[in-house]
């Protein structure tokens, strides 16, 4: 493949790249965009048409902003497991490897063809039905990448339950919260999993979460545990907890199901992400549209062809594994792999033997894990072969221009577009990336919105009376979606004012992100990171009133506002300022102990990179804390700390800085 053309900053693709890409230029983009948000109806009916309907759809979309409803592809019938699975079997792939199992211990590869999957997962729906699962049940899954993840959600939807997957870094406490949040009864689990040579147990943690949903009268009746490791004992409850394997090879099991036919709008998933409250939202998201907005993202984006291997490092357990591990991938036939391990073990190649081995074409990862390794230094990419390689991706957090170039010099050999992807857990899938083959790119810019989405970076506005105004070029504005796209969520489970006001608000008439974002003289758009009190921790979001309010029920600790910083391998890292309850004093000694407590009540991903005990918190009079200067405290930027004559007691700015950590 021809080299990338640099000029002036931008980035070309190379022309043989161009020359087989499905969008070659920035005036075809613009012709199919322009279709795609004017005439929904036929560019969206033609891709859903690539996909099996049981039913056709009656009209493509309807939404009103005013009200927060949408719908997609109105009245139609389908199933995404019957298109993940048995579509691909009738289109010939059905020797093809539809998941790629690639295990800590290197020797611990599965292979599962298409006709495989199909299988395991028609058994396992069948186990789930055995149990008494029925359509719109909530099934909770708490595993680790392990290819039995894929078959549960596949099974799920091939019945029509709702899966909801709980990260495995998640805690007891955090697990026990989305259980009973969703109401599920039935869990599945793994006896443990490996991480970085050591074994961790899942099935401990889930016992755990568990008891605790008892005591607030919630029974989980059934748990279905994987035995992902040998020789690893975990107590089973007779009468609750049974072995997927057995499950499966049980006599009465067929491996075939005929798959529910869900109406388009019947729910797909649940999956719980962090707000500007203490409590995790469960983000819904329907069938018809994330499946079509899945196929077409991960087809265009990755200008996805059959002899593709993909490799995304994501977990299954948040939203990016979902839509680019799972369904995208297996709606389009592709062969995607599963990595059960982290980048850095047994050494900090494992990635690059991962794309050699298995002759990855597509690398999809996050710019944290590129810093991580970046630091680990050019040697280790350089003794591996990455030729194979056509295609890179970034998601999660902005990239900083220095990973960039790293990405695309030691791994992408200046001969892959990199494709910078901006969405998040509520839009289901990419809404604003490159197209490689069909423009150039510059070091930090997710560039152009996908078809069907009109994303604008509006002025911020204190009421629906005035206007929507865009940010003027180069200039940050708020990132907004002036109509719906197939993959957007359709409400926040159990919490209809929440979907509302969290998201339609801010911005009368528009879907707020929660994002700041300027565009350039190009109309690129450069993702600014968030504006609510959101951080994003190692492309993880973690909203800062969650881990105030686990601080907070600590006996120790009377207040505490936690705000992000920037951290050169992590992107941002949590700072929590503590007061102390009188009786308590600081000391390294606490500080250990609110972690460990953090860790708890959320889980690692939560821990506080810095903690500082403070006498008080910057307050206006009417008692509102001012984030904006202990973000500013916590980035060292202290001589730009603003205003602070409306505190109530400015004095505490002083004692604060004095106290830095
Ligand atoms: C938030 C969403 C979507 C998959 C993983 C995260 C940030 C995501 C980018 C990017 C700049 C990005 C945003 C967004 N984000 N991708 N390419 N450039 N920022 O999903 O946990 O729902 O977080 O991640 O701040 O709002 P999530």
């Amino acid at each position: 493949m021809g080299k990338i053309r640099e000029e002036n900053g931008k980035f070309y693709p190379p022309e043989d790249f161009v020359e087989q890409a499905y969008v070659s230029s920035r005036e075809e983009y613009e012709k199919m965009w322009k279709q795609s948000v004017e005439d929904p109806e036929t560019f969206w009916g033609e891709i859903a048409s690539e996909l099996y309907w049981y039913k056709k759809w009656l009209k493509v979309n309807r939404e009103d902003f005013a009200k927060g409803e949408i719908e997609w592809f109105i009245g139609g019938k389908t199933n995404i497991s019957y298109n993940c699975l048995d579509m691909q079997i009738k289109k010939g792939r059905g020797d093809k490897v539809a998941i790629l199992f690639q295990g800590e211990p290197e020797d611990d590869v599965v292979k599962l063809t298409y006709k495989e999957m199909l299988k395991l997962v028609s058994k396992f729906a069948n186990v789930l039905k055995k149990k008494g699962v029925r359509k719109g049940d909530r099934v909770a899954i708490y595993l680790p990448m392990i290819w039995q993840l894929p078959v549960a959600m596949l099974a799920c939807a091939r019945i029509g339950a709702i899966h909801t997957i709980v990260f495995g870094g998640f805690s007891a406490e955090a697990l026990r919260d989305r259980i009973l949040d969703a109401g599920a009864k039935i869990l599945i689990t793994a006896n443990g999993y490996w991480r970085s040579g050591k074994t961790v147990s899942s099935k401990a943690t889930a016992d755990t979460a568990i008891d605790l949903c008892a005591k607030e009268g919630h029974t989980v009746d059934k748990v279905i545990v994987v035995k992902r490791l040998d020789n690893f004992d975990v107590p089973m409850k007779a009468g609750r907890d049974t072995w997927f394997e057995d499950e499966i090879a049980a006599s009465d099991i067929s491996d075939v199901c005929a798959p529910v036919w869900m109406d388009a709008e019947d729910p797909l998933f649940i999956l719980y992400t962090s707000g500007s409250t203490g409590k995790p939202k469960g983000v819904l998201h329907t069938t018809g549209g994330y499946m079509v907005y899945t196929y077409a993202s991960f087809k265009y984006i990755f200008d996805y062809k059959d002899k593709d291997i993909f490799f995304c490092t994501a977990d299954i357990g948040w939203v990016t594994g979902h839509s680019y591990i799972v369904y995208g991938p297996l709606a389009n036939g592709a062969t995607s792999i599963v990595f059960e391990s982290v980048p850095t073990y047994p050494n900090p190649d494992r990635f690059w033997q991962i794309v050699e081995k298995f002759k990855v074409s597509i690398f999809y990862t996050a710019p944290t894990a590129i810093r991580a390794l970046m630091k680990e230094g050019d040697q280790w990419p350089a003794k591996r072969d990455l030729s194979s390689l056509r295609l890179l991706g970034s998601v999660g957090e902005p990239i900083n221009p220095e990973a960039w170039l790293w990405y695309h010099k030691h791994i992408g050999g200046e001969r892959c577009p990199i494709v910078d992807t901006w969405w998040q857990t509520e839009t289901g899938g990419i809404l604003i990336t490159p197209l490689p083959g069909a423009w150039p790119t510059i070091p930090g810019f997710a560039t152009l919105p996908f078809f069907g989405v009109k994303a604008r970076a509006l002025q911020p506005r204190s009421s629906a009376d005035q206007p929507a105004v865009d940010a003027p070029v180069n200039e940050q504005g708020e990132l907004c979606m002036e109509r719906s796209w197939p993959g957007m969520m359709r409400g926040v489970f159990g919490e209809p004012e929440r979907f509302f006001n969290t998201y339609f608000v801010q911005q009368p008439g528009f879907y707020f992100s929660g994002d700041g974002a300027i565009r350039n003289e190009d109309g690129y758009f450069r993702l600014m990171g968030r504006i609510d009190d959101v951080v994003n921790v190692s492309g993880h979001r973690m909203g800062t009133a969650e881990v105030e309010a686990a601080l907070n029920s600590y006996p120790a600790v009377a207040e505490s506002a936690v705000v992000g910083f920037p951290h050169e391998v992590k992107g941002e890292d949590l700072y929590a300022y503590v007061i102390l309850k009188t009786g308590f004093e600081p000391s390294d000694q606490l500080k250990k102990e609110l972690v460990a407590h953090v860790r708890k009540e959320i889980g690692p991903i939560a821990s506080p990179g810095k903690i500082q005990f403070v006498p008080g918190l910057p307050k206006t009079r009417s008692g509102k804390i001012m984030r904006r200067i202990l973000r500013k405290v916590a980035s060292g930027e202290i001589d730009q700390l603003g205003d602070t004559t409306t505190l109530a007691d400015p004095s505490v700015v002083d004692i604060i800085v004095a106290g830095r950590q």
